[in-house]
């Protein structure tokens, strides 16, 4: 194909979404397919899947490999399993490492510092990979690319990349491949914000009896020191019957477990033209037949209603867990993170989810180390962990990100005094973790198998409502099965038991 036939394939694309990029795949299928017909006659192809690999891409109409890796929240996980599926469609296969891969993806996360330095380090190591096989395709999307100053940086000191695109327009994979494919060029299509949501897009899942399905994308609670606003755009939430048509196609191709996704799930739906809240969308997921498990996340506490405590106490199917983002124990500190909450109001909450659940497992984030915390701010923080007794808590370091309120805060607390108070934090949490572990032991609960034991041979792995972790002696062939399991001991995080 020549330039002329690219332009044309271009003018004649519909300009309506999903159909566009169902037309791109099978343009970028058809290049992605001529290319490798010429690697075959060339014997390139032979040299580099090898002999047996080459056959049984011949024989399956695959035309090239891939590997995407993920950084970060359930969000890009799930955006991940969309990225999948466009490019099987389009004729890649997924090659276990990216090593063995022709089109390597990094779906990246930007929500702390350390998470750039982590894709700026793995970038060097592509470019090695490059330098062997220059058919390498490299491509960035994700929370990171939404940044413009990671952008020009890359343009600058990373030119071998060939694609960079954010997080609005991870459905238009195919198009963007297609025009990779065939411009000598970096392609660059990062959009600010954006209204659109589109839907019926294939997703290929991870595990075939679990899915993330998501409600809405963005956020717009502008916590002081959070940078997902910038990137990931203002809140917009879905149509509860697109939702509830998801999760019933999910049902039917064998789905027991749901995770409904969003970054303030309790905020679901205020902004739709005929308003709805996340409890009475709860009601309707729960409504279908076939999924057992209803899972959510995150939960930002200012939202969190007594409608939707209700309804998690009145479902069979609502698990009983709930993530809950305390981010600090001191109101003076929370104002500051423009929480919306003190730490009165946060302990009130966590009393009214208990009275309605007593057995429900609590988790949570902390950040240490937020500008201008004082030792008096942070033994609030410590008071709350021991208040409410948290089944596990993802413990932070603040981390500066430039664009938010708070970077610009005075104040900023010495390295040496947060990480003092980080283990502080980490050992009361994991010490609290380890009392309240354990309470389901010697009783018989459901387990939703997830996979073959890694540790123990002939055992199973599953995960009881509340989350917990349970290995039990089991085959392949309950995966994704839910089974009654006698928990006969509580090892910490985890228990020991047997299907009975
Ligand atoms: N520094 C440290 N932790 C952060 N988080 C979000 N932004 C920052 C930041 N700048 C944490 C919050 C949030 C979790 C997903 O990441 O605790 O709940
Ligand atoms: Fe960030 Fe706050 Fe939105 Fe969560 S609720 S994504 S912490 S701004």
């Amino acid at each position: 194909m020549n330039q002329k036939s690219f332009d044309e394939i271009f003018n004649h694309a519909p300009t309506t979404e999903p159909e566009r990029q169902y037309y791109f795949i099978q343009q970028a299928r058809q290049v992605l397919k001529e290319r490798f017909e010429e690697r075959v006659r060339s014997g390139e192809a032979e040299l580099i899947y090898g002999k047996e690999q080459l056959q049984d891409m011949l024989a399956n109409e695959v035309y090239g490999t891939f590997c995407i890796t993920t950084f970060g929240c359930q969000m890009n996980f799930r955006d991940s399993e969309k990225l999948t599926a466009i490019l099987e469609q389009v004729g890649y296969r997924e090659a276990e490492r990216e090593e063995e891969a022709d089109f390597v993806l990094y779906n990246t996360c930007t929500v702390r510092e350390n998470a750039n330095q982590r894709v700026y380090g793995r970038l060097g190591y592509l470019h090695s990979l490059k330098k062997k096989n220059p058919n390498l395709l490299i491509a960035l999307c994700g929370c990171m690319m939404q940044e413009k100053e990671v952008v020009a940086k890359i343009k600058k000191s990373y030119r071998f990349v060939n694609l960079i695109f954010g997080t609005h327009n991870i459905y238009e994979l195919a198009e963007l491949l297609f025009q990779t494919l065939t411009e000598q060029r970096m392609v660059l299509d990062v959009w600010e914000d954006s209204q659109k949501i589109v839907e019926e897009l294939p997703a290929k899942r991870k595990y075939a009896f679990k899915s993330g399905v998501n409600i809405m994308f963005g956020c717009n609670n502008f916590c002081s020191y959070c940078i997902v606003p910038y990137v990931r755009g203002r809140e917009r939430s879905r149509e509860p019957e697109d939702i509830v048509a998801e999760v019933e196609r999910l049902a039917k191709d064998g789905v027991v477990e749901i995770m409904l996704l969003g970054q303030n799930v309790n905020s679901y739906g205020k902004n739709l033209q005929t308003p709805i809240s996340f409890a009475e969308l709860l009601r309707r997921v729960e409504r279908v037949e076939g999924i057992a498990r209803i899972r959510f996340m995150t939960s930002h506490p200012k939202d969190l209603s007594d409608e939707l405590i209700e309804v998690m106490a009145e479902s069979k199917k609502i698990c009983t867990h709930l993530h809950l983002p305390m981010q600090s124990g001191s109101s003076e500190i929370l104002k500051k993170m423009n929480r919306c909450y003190t730490k009165e109001q946060y302990l009130a909450l966590v009393d009214r989810i208990r009275a309605k659940m007593p057995n429900i497992s609590l988790t949570t984030d902390i950040i240490v180390g937020f500008p201008g915390e004082t030792e008096a701010d942070f033994e609030e923080t410590m008071d709350v962990v021991r208040k409410v007794r948290f089944d596990s808590a993802f413990t932070f370091i603040y981390s500066k990100r430039s664009g938010t309120p708070a970077a610009k805060m005075e104040n900023q607390v010495p390295d040496e005094v947060v990480k003092a108070r980080f283990d502080r934090l980490l050992e009361e949490v994991q010490n609290i973790a380890a009392e309240v572990s354990g309470r389901e032991e010697k009783t018989v609960q459901t387990v939703l198998v997830e996979e073959i034991d890694t540790q123990k041979e002939g055992y199973v792995t599953g995960r009881l409502s509340n989350n917990t972790v349970v290995h039990f002696p089991g085959e392949a062939s309950l995966i994704g099965k839910l089974v009654e399991v006698y928990l006969e001991e509580s090892r910490g995080f985890y228990y020991m038991g047997r299907q009975v």
